[in-house]
């Protein structure tokens, strides 16, 4: 399949899928590079994923969107609560971007577009699994992953998913290993678009 990656991080998401050919975007140039170090055949656009959404949406056979989650996070309702953060405005990017693929995608392309469960009832309905929320033009069944990650333990010198950042000197790598997806949720979901039904569950010996 031809799939674009969108908003990629260092490619939680993507690192299960195999024998495609990946089109990452992602605007941050030393997250990009790491990106690269891990999936040196993907072609990385540094550039924004938003706009280039909107330029490309009709070449692929897959796309994959993870937009920023920090406005539509619960951490953010709580930390304005607590006089930590400033309130802000949720980012309707994340609408414009299902909105656009649910009228313009091309019909055989498959799309899902991924962001963390919101404070707020979500404005468009989506799919719950795990942590997230997903939007997508294809039915996704439920799976019960083995993580044994507990994502706020995380710190920037772990291993986490089989991604090492301690070659890399990026000053938040706690950050970039919590932005991750988790990659057997990403292959289920890759699965699930191609209409695959076999359980990534069971797959333990991916890790
Ligand atoms: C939640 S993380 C993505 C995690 C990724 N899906 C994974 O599983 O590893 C979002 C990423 O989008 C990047 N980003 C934020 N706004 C962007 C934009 N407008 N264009 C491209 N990348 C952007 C951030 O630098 C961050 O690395």
């Amino acid at each position: 399949m031809k799939i674009l990656n969108l908003y990629a991080g260092i490619g939680g998401n993507r690192k299960l899928w195999k024998g495609h050919e990946v089109t990452a975007v992602e605007y941050n140039p030393e997250i990009a590079a790491i990106y690269k170090d891990f999936f040196p055949d993907d072609e990385v656009v540094v550039g924004d994923a938003h706009q280039y959404l909107l330029d490309h949406y009709k070449e692929f056979d897959f796309i994959w969107a993870s937009p920023p989650c920090p406005t539509h996070s619960d951490i953010r309702r709580c930390g304005v609560h607590a006089g930590q953060y400033e309130a802000k405005y949720p980012d309707m990017q994340l609408y414009e971007e299902i909105i656009l693929l649910q009228n313009f995608a091309p019909k055989d392309c498959k799309w899902v577009v991924e962001n963390v469960k919101p404070y707020y009832k979500p404005l468009i309905p989506a799919k719950e699994l795990e942590r997230h929320l997903f939007w997508t033009n294809f039915d996704i069944t439920p799976t019960k992953l083995s993580d044994k990650r507990v994502h706020n333990d995380i710190v920037g010198s772990h291993e986490v998913y089989g991604f090492s950042l301690a070659k890399y000197k990026h000053p938040d790598k706690r950050k970039l290993l919590r932005n991750m997806v988790n990659p057997k949720l990403g292959l289920h979901i890759l699965n699930q678009a191609q209409g695959i039904k076999e359980s990534v569950t069971e797959q333990d010996t991916l890790f």
